[in-house]
């Protein structure tokens, strides 16, 4: 199975991400536990061009460019072979990210996210898991993370709530595949509401 976190910075998606894996790998199963932006060398290197920097660095439309860009290289060198060899993939972020963050969150530029996944991607994950939760806390978390990949989380909290609502109208345009995920709590219990769902 090919599966995905999304959410907002600091969801704790990439935790979960983590626990899933750890937990199917328990299982006996191979897994391949990824990210975007990154996931491949070539990804990685794109990834420090999108997420250092001023807020605005780059219009929208050149990070959907970017974006695409190292997400079609993840593709080639890490998810196709994964799923080739009879792999599970985890992947922490995938497209639905830049239909978000992109497509909805700046500047109406969904259509154009729509095409250039159609010309450049055309998969989907078999199962997307949206952690839900509330905008501040969440932005809390990654400011309190720190590090030098704050470029999104400096747009600041009505840019976190704007993705907020991305995500869970996400969930209501995908129902068969996005599954959202109330993300409040300990680790431990978002775990085990993502294992009753999957
Ligand atoms: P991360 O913090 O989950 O590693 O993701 C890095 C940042 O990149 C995060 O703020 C979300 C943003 N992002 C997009 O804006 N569009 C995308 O397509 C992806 C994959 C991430």
């Amino acid at each position: 199975m090919f599966i995905s976190f999304e959410g907002i910075d600091g969801c704790g998606k990439s935790t979960q991400a983590r626990l899933l894996a750890d937990a199917l790998r328990a299982e006996g199963r191979a897994v391949v536990l990824t990210r975007e932006p990154g996931g491949s060398p070539g990804a990685e290197e794109i990834r420090r061009l999108l997420v250092e920097g001023a807020g605005e660095r780059w219009s929208a439309e050149t990070e959907c460019l970017l974006f695409t860009a190292a997400r079609r290289d993840h593709l080639e060198r890490t998810i196709r072979p994964a799923l080739a060899a009879g792999q599970t993939v985890v992947t922490d972020r995938f497209a639905d990210s830049t239909r978000v963050y992109q497509g909805a969150a700046r500047g109406d530029l969904r259509a154009l996210v729509d095409r250039m996944h159609d010309l450049a991607i055309g998969v989907e994950p078999d199962l997307t898991f949206v952690i839900d939760l509330d905008p501040a806390t969440a932005l809390g978390r990654g400011i309190a993370r720190g590090g030098a990949e704050d470029r999104f989380e400096s747009l600041g909290l009505d840019f976190q709530r704007r993705l907020a609502q991305g995500f869970r109208a996400l969930a209501q345009e995908f129902p068969a595949r996005v599954r959202l995920i109330d993300g409040s709590g300990v680790a431990d219990d978002v775990a085990a509401r993502i294992r009753a769902a999957l």
